[in-house]
């Protein structure tokens, strides 16, 4: 969703805002715009519905405008339709102050009523102008911008990220943070504020990350930070990890493409410094044996991708903690009066560590006495610092919205805190606890062997494109994989697609099976390979044309009732849906290829969602 960025140096500000943007387009956007100060023509500001070429078309490339001191802004349009007017940055009326801002103003309107009985006239339906137009009546009431900030951030009600220039102040940026991300960025060339380190990742990796109420002022040689007294604060740096070029699509036709790719690599970061000497070893969670077997219920909470990884975990850790595992979707969590208390465990999915639902499920989690734990790809994120304890997973920055080595390095993740946990509580056989450990090792190397010849997935895409209903039925871990399979389809590639446990077909939606119908029947699952068998006859007994997810062991026998067949290397059936999602993803992505869509930005999506 939104993106800001912001600098202050000794070089021109809008080329460097204009390539940040670009690097931020992946969370999705409808209108962009920057603001320079320069010393002869004050603020000035270009903005435009659409994409980002028409912005640096309008600027060629940033060179009409002046100045070293800018904001910039990528909108995913909240209040007010996507136009131009709507865009960010937002000027106050006198020209003097310009802003951008993430997250939503609640009491805006009431403060937009007020200003308007002052006479001030506003240019946009924004939340965010109302914020540029009382920091202009604070400024002019005190004379001082830092005052005016206080005074509006003490005004306005809701979540924010602020970047904001004043034409009477040629060196300073001014940042506030309240539930929507910022970070700050130390470079020898300036110093940069931004929503997103993939913007500043190019600049620089000594960053300070923001906390709710928090207010910077950034010159080219300083940053400070203060409280929301105004009470100057010391700040720990922190390095960021990943490089720019892993934010970059080096080569390959899509994000979503490289990162399917990356994911043999995603998943040995993630799991190989965990595992010392046959043990689960997570130095950064501090269960005690004790605590642990305080824990009577365990929620998962999550949104998207992040909860269908939630729901495979709760398979594998109803079986190995034989603890009651609620999934419960974050936006149905934060408002259902969850059944939280001290022995209560909840963990927090999310690939981004942004997202508002989840953020939000996890306060409510915390204010009812739970005890939290984030399972997180971005460090630093909200939800990463907000949880008691942060399992990370390392898959570098994932840039295509529709996640795919996000998604499995979470399945990972997930793998590696139920063993630790079972492990702590005893509730795993020590030959069942070793054997799944001993695959999870081999996990890439297998993932790599499918990935070294996929071309079957690419002909069956090829083959079944044109289909504009699909269904995915599988039982159990085939089925909590599914979900993902069936959204991967549909986030991409536009077709309508499902995914059912095998189960309830016959309680409804084998009504929709007809002849050609598109089933694709997932049979990777072991122990219930045969019942995924029957379900294929059933189907196609109906007209269905199948495709069937297996492994290798079972192909031959899956091949004579399928149509067609794709199958992965075995691994222990627990640990099966991280290798038999892979050409799931593949098939959605050349399916969406075929099809023309625009696969690292989906219609309509975004990345990171950042609002309810
Ligand atoms: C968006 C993304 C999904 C992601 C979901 C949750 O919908 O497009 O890929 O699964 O948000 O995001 P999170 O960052 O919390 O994992």
């Amino acid at each position: 969703m939104c993106g800001i960025i912001g600098f202050v140096g000794r070089k021109e500000a809008a080329p460097i805002l204009l390539d940040g943007l670009a690097r931020m387009e992946y969370r999705g956007y409808d209108s962009a715009g920057i603001a320079l100060r320069s010393e002869t023509k004050g603020i000035q500001v270009r903005k435009s519905k659409g994409r980002l070429q028409t912005l640096s078309e309008l600027t060629h490339g940033g060179a009409d405008l002046e100045g070293v001191l800018g904001i910039g802004h990528t909108r995913w349009a909240t209040h007010g339709e996507p136009n131009d007017a709507n865009a960010h940055p937002h000027v106050s009326e006198n020209g003097k102050i310009a802003l951008v801002h993430n997250g939503i103003i609640e009491n805006y309107l009431e403060i937009k009523e007020q200003l308007m009985k002052y006479g001030v006239t506003f240019s946009s339906d924004t939340d965010s102008e109302v914020v540029a137009q009382l920091l202009e009546y604070h400024y002019k009431e005190c004379g001082n911008m830092m005052e005016a900030v206080g005074r509006c951030l003490r005004r306005i009600e809701g979540a924010y990220a602020f970047g904001i220039i004043c034409a009477d102040y040629p060196n300073a940026l001014i940042a506030a943070r309240k539930d929507s991300p910022l970070i700050l960025g130390f470079s020898p060339e300036g110093n940069f504020i931004a929503s997103d380190v993939t913007a500043i990742l190019q600049h620089t990796r000594d960053v300070v990350y923001m906390n709710d109420g928090e207010i910077a002022v950034l010159t080219a040689d300083s940053i400070d930070v203060f409280d929301d007294e105004m009470n100057p604060l010391e700040k720990t740096h922190s390095f960021v990890e990943w490089d720019v070029a892993a934010a970059e699509k080096g080569g390959y036709p899509h994000f979503m493409f490289k990162e399917i790719l990356e994911q043999p690599e995603a998943i040995r970061k993630t799991i190989s410094p965990r595992i010392r000497d046959g043990r689960v070893v997570l130095d950064d969670i501090h269960i005690s044996a004790e605590e642990a077997r305080n824990i009577n219920h365990i929620y998962i909470i999550a949104c998207g991708s992040a909860y269908h990884a939630g729901v495979v975990a709760k398979y594998i850790w109803e079986r190995i903690l034989r603890r009651p595992v609620e999934v419960t979707l974050a936006s149905e969590f934060r408002y259902s009066q969850p059944l939280v208390d001290e022995h209560t465990l909840v963990i927090a999915i999310s690939q981004s560590g942004e997202t508002l639902d989840t953020m939000a499920a996890l306060r409510e989690a915390k204010r009812l006495g739970g005890r939290t734990l984030a399972v997180c790809n971005v460090v630093g994120s909200s939800i990463a610092r907000e949880a008691h304890d942060v399992l990370y997973t390392w898959a570098g920055p994932e840039i295509a919205v529709a996640t795919s080595k996000g998604y499995s390095t979470q399945l990972v993740a997930m793998d590696l805190v139920g063993l630790y946990l079972a492990d702590l509580l005893g509730t795993i056989e020590p030959e069942e606890y070793s054997a799944v450990l001993t695959e999870m090792q081999k996990l890439p190397e297998k993932m790599q062997t499918y990935l070294e010849n996929f071309e079957d997935t690419q002909y069956f895409a090829s083959r079944y494109f044109n289909h504009d209903s699909v269904f995915f039925i599988g039982r159990n871990l085939d089925y909590a994989m599914g979900l993902e399979g069936s959204l991967k389809l549909k986030e991409i590639s536009y077709i309508h697609s499902e995914a059912y446990a095998s189960g309830e077909l016959k309680h409804g939606t084998i009504s929709l099976i007809e002849p050609g119908t598109l089933v694709i029947a997932l049979g990777s699952y072991g122990p219930l390979f045969d019942k995924a068998m029957s379900n294929v006859v059933e189907v196609r007994a109906r007209g269905a044309e199948v495709l069937a997810i297996t492994t290798d062991a079972f192909r031959e026998k899956m091949a004579k009732t399928a149509d067609s067949v794709i199958s992965v290397p075995d691994t222990h059936p627990l640990l099966q849906p991280t290798l038999s999602i892979v050409p799931l993803q593949l098939f959605a992505y050349y399916v969406a290829l075929q099809r023309g869509c625009d696969i690292d930005k989906p219609r309509n999506l975004a990345k990171s969602v950042t609002v309810e």
